[in-house]
């Protein structure tokens, strides 16, 4: 299973609820690497979207233990393990992206062996961080592959790979 996320250099990921940035390079290859997949999220992460609204073409799990949370278009768990059961009755490990927030990603990091993150070469204020992947002994960076945005920002895609 996965995990996907985009932070800044001092590994923040979100503000206030709301991401850092609007970074429509960034949107484009999280768009592309999870649709038709199962994403699982938080609840905080899934009200900062617009709308409300679950995203298009894709099975989203949102993980609350508020009873009455019950928003249209969404599966609603109260445990990470349900989610992982019912994204695995439908989707193979590959096919399964937790993304976020910074509560998810914590409790994640043990299911997964892969990591799709994009360094924003930048430091945002930010209040939600990603655990540093850099400094985990049993994760290491399989390829990485850096761009300039229309914008100017210098922002690199890496896959880490958990050590098996
Ligand atoms: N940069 C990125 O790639 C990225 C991606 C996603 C989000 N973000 C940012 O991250 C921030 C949100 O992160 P966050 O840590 O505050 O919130 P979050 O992880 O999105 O949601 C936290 C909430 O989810 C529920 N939850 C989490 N784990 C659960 C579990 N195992 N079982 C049941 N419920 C569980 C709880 O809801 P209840 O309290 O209702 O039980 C918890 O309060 C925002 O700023 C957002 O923009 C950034």
């Amino acid at each position: 299973m996965n995990i996907i996320a985009a932070a800044d250099i001092n590994w923040g990921i979100g503000i206030e609820n709301r991401l850092l940035d609007h970074i429509p390079e960034d949107m484009k290859f999280f768009r592309e690497t999870t649709s038709g997949k199962a994403v699982i999220m938080g609840k905080n992460t899934f009200l900062s979207f617009p709308n409300q609204k679950p995203l298009p073409k894709r099975l989203n799990i949102v993980l609350t233990h508020d009873k009455n949370f019950a928003p249209e278009g969404v599966v609603v768990c109260d445990s990470i393990e349900k989610a992982i059961e019912i994204a695995k009755s439908e989707y193979t490990d590959e096919d399964i992206f937790f993304i976020g927030g910074e509560s998810v990603y914590n409790e994640a990091e043990k299911y997964c062996d892969t990591a799709y993150i994009t360094k924003i070469d930048f430091a945002y204020k930010a209040d939600r961080f990603l655990l540093n992947f850099d400094e985990k002994n049993n994760w290491h960076i399989k390829e990485e592959n850096m761009i300039k945005t229309e914008k100017g920002l210098y922002i690199t895609f890496v896959t880490y790979k958990k050590d098996i």
